[in-house]
C-alpha cells in the first residue's frame, strides 16, 4: 500500500504535468522514453503500476529489449536466454525465486535488492537494475566492481578459505590476489593460444580486478554469454 502511495503521488505530479522524460539516458531523452511508456495511473495489474500485461517487471522490460521491440534496440534479450542451470540460456536467470540453495543462492541482505524482488520473493531485471537511475552503469543497483551484486546473494560461494581436512578447497576462490610467479598461473591465453586479447574477441578475455585479483565476473558473464570462448557473445 505505501508503494502504492508513493507512485499515485509521483503520478499526479507528474503523469499528469504531459510526457515527461525518464531522469536518466537512455531511458529518457535520448531515446525519447517517458514515465508512462514505463507506467500506467489506472486499471493496471499488481503493487507497482508497470505497463505490462501481467503486471511483471521483466514482461515490461523485455517489451522494448526484444528483437523487433523498441526501434533500433540493440541490446535486445528474449525468454529462450533465460538461464536453466545446467541444461540452457545465455543471460542469468530472471523470474525465480531469489532463494535457491542448490544454486548457492539465498535471499539477498542488501534493502535496496530485497525491496525490488516480487511480492513474491522473485528475481526481476530489476532487482539488479535500477530503471531510473543510471549513475552506476548500466543501470546497476550496487556496483559490481568488486562482486558486491553477485555476493550479495551468492556469498555462500564466496569460499577463498573454506577448504576440507587435507586442505582442498571447495570452491575455486575469489577476491584472492594471485602471486605474481608463473608457479601458480601465467598469462591467460586466448584460444589462439597467444596472451589475450590476441585473438581479438575480448568479451571472453578474463579479467582481474586490478589486473591481479579474482572476481566471480573474471569466469562468469551475466548476459549473451554462450560459455564458448571460441565465439564472441554479442551483442
Ligand atoms: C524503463 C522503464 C521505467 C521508466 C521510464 C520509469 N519507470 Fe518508474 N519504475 C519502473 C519499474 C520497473 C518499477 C518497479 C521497480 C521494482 O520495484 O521492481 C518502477 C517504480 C517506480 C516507483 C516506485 C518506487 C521505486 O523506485 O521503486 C515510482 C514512484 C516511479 N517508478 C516513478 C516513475 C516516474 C515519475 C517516472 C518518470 C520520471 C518513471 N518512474 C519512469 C520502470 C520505469
Ligand atoms: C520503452 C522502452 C524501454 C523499456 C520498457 C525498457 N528499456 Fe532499457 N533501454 C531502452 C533503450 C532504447 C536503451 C538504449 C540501448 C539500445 O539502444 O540498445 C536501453 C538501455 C538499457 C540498459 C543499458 C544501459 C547502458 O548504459 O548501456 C539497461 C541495463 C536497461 N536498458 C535495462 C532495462 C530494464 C531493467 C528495464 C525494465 C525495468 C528496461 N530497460 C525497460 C528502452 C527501454
Ligand atoms: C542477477 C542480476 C541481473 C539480472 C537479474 C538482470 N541483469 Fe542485466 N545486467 C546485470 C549486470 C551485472 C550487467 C553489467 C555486466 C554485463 O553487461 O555483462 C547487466 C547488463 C545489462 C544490459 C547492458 C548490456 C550491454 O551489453 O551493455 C542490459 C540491456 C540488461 N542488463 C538488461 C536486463 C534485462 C532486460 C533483464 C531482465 C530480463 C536483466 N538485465 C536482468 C545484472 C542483471
Ligand atoms: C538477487 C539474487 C541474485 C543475484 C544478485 C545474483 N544471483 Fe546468480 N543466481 C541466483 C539464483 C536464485 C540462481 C538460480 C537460478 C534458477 O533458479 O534458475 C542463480 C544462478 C546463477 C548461476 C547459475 C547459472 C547456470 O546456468 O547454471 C550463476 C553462474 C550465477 N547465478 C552467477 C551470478 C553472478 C556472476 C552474479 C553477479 C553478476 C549473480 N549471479 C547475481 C540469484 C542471484
Ligand atoms: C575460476 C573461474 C570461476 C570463478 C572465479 C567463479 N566461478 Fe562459478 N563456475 C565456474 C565454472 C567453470 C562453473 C561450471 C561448473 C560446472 O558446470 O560444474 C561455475 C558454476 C557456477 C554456478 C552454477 C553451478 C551450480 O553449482 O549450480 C554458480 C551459481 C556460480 N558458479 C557462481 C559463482 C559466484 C557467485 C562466483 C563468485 C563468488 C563464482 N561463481 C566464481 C567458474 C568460476
Amino acid at each position: 500500500m505505501k508503494l502504492i502511495g508513493i507512485i499515485v503521488c509521483a503520478g499526479l505530479t507528474l503523469f499528469t504535468t504531459g510526457n515527461l522524460f525518464a531522469t536518466d539516458d537512455p531511458h529518457g531523452t535520448t531515446d525519447a522514453i517517458y514515465c508512462d511508456q514505463c507506467h500506467i495511473t489506472h486499471n493496471t495489474l499488481g503493487d507497482i503500476l508497470v505497463n505490462a500485461t501481467d503486471s511483471l517487471v521483466s514482461t515490461l522490460c523485455l517489451s522494448c529489449h526484444t528483437p523487433g521491440g523498441w526501434a533500433g534496440m540493440s541490446k535486445v534479450l528474449s525468454s529462450a536466454d533465460k538461464a536453466d542451470p545446467g541444461t540452457s540460456g545465455t543471460s542469468h536467470a530472471w523470474d525465480v525465486p531469489a532463494d535457491n540453495s542448490a544454486r548457492g543462492a539465498a535471499l539477498p541482505t542488501t534493502q535496496v535488492l530485497l525491496d525490488h524482488l516480487s511480492a513474491d520473493n522473485k528475481i526481476t531485471c530489476a532487482t539488479c537494475h535500477d530503471p531510473h537511475a543510471n549513475s552506476i552503469s548500466p543501470f546497476l543497483r550496487l556496483d559490481n566492481s568488486a562482486d558486491a551484486l553477485c555476493l550479495d546473494c551468492h556469498s555462500s560461494r564466496n569460499m577463498s578459505s573454506v577448504k576440507t581436512y587435507t586442505g582442498q578447497n571447495l570452491s575455486h576462490p575469489v577476491g584472492q590476489t594471485l602471486p605474481a610467479t608463473s608457479t601458480y598461473h601465467s598469462t591467460p591465453l586466448d584460444v589462439d593460444g597467444n596472451p589475450q586479447p590476441s585473438d581479438g574477441n575480448t568479451t571472453n578475455d578474463l579479467s582481474l580486478l586490478g589486473g591481479t585479483t579474482v572476481s566471480c565476473v573474471s569466469c562468469h558473464g551475466v548476459h549473451y554469454t554462450d560459455s564458448n570462448s571460441g565465439t564472441v557473445d554479442g551483442p
